[in-house]
């Protein structure tokens, strides 16, 4: 990912998340040499993630995948290459926060061999009141 990629990757975060990133937010983790990611299909951005690695700590802050280009493999995807990129950068375990209602993100990440090692109550802002995010690790 690079500066000019950000509108792309911020209309994805927009039709994705109900709480979306801004554009200055993935500006930030560019700037602060996160590990940032996109996936391009004629020029046009179709999907994103977004890593930090610190020691022998990576995590996973953002993923997503345009909504006409869904369960094609493609996060399945980014996220093996992210996992060996951590590995490389010398992490250890990889983690991650997911809303206890996306379910689709908790197969996917069970799928890869994500375990759940706990929860945050009412972490999320969700459509009605507040929702739990779940804290799910790997070891690399
Ligand atoms: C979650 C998300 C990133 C998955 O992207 P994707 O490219 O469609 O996922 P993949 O095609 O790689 O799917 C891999 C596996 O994940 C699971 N999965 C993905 N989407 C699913 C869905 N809608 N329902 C059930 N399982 C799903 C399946 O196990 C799937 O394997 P299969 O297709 O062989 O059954 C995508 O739905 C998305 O962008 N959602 C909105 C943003 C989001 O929730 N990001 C994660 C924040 S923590």
């Amino acid at each position: 990912m690079c500066h000019a990629d950000i509108p792309g990757v911020a209309a994805i975060e927009e039709v994705s998340q109900f709480t979306p990133w801004s554009a200055a937010q993935f500006g930030e983790c560019l700037d602060s040499g996160y590990l940032c990611d996109v996936v391009l299909a004629r020029g046009e951005i179709i999907a994103f993630q977004v890593l930090s690695a610190v020691l022998d700590e990576a995590h996973l802050l953002n993923l997503g995948v345009s909504p006409s280009w869904r369960r094609q493999g493609l996060a399945r995807g980014m996220l093996t290459m992210a996992l060996q990129r951590a590995r490389q950068e010398g992490a250890t375990s990889l983690y991650l926060e997911v809303r206890r209602s996306n379910t689709a993100a908790m197969r996917l990440y069970r799928a890869l061999g994500f375990e759940e090692t706990g929860f945050r109550r009412d972490y999320y802002r969700a459509r009605q009141g507040r929702e739990d995010a779940v804290l799910m690790q790997k070891n690399l």
